[in-house]
């Protein structure tokens, strides 16, 4: 199960620039579902799963990954737990898998 825990995520803050891309978001979702993250442009789908990816950390609150929490994981540490699909492999193989989907690139977009 990946558990959120009222996270929040604030970009280049107390800045003329500051955004706060998550502000304590919480979710749940069980093993073996397939969850697809929907939102206008900008709404933040990209930092969620960042965040649960580990690129950067959380500002607060917290992130279990089948019964740890990684919180304060580095990225790479979690990506013992977590796959990675580009966007035309993330389609291919969406009937397979419900691993997370990122871009090729690093980071999701
Ligand atoms: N690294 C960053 N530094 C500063 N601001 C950022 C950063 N990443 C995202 N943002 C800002 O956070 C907000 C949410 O961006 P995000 O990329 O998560 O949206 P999105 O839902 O993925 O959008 P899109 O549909 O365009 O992919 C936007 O205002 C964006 O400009
Ligand atoms: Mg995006």
């Amino acid at each position: 199960m990946l558990e959120l825990r009222q996270i929040s995520k604030t970009f280049n803050p107390d800045t003329i620039n500051e955004v706060r891309s998550l502000r304590e978001v919480s979710l749940s979702i069980e093993d073996g579902s397939f969850v697809t993250v929907i939102g206008t442009n900008g709404s933040g789908k990209s930092t969620l799963l960042n965040a649960v990816a580990g690129t950067f950390f959380v500002d607060s609150g917290s992130i279990h990954l089948g019964g740890r929490e990684v919180t304060r994981w580095p990225e790479h540490r979690r990506a013992s737990l977590i796959g990675s699909r580009s966007r035309s492999r993330c389609r291919q193989a969406s009937k397979q898998s419900t691993r997370w989907c990122r871009s090729a690139a690093g980071s999701a977009s």
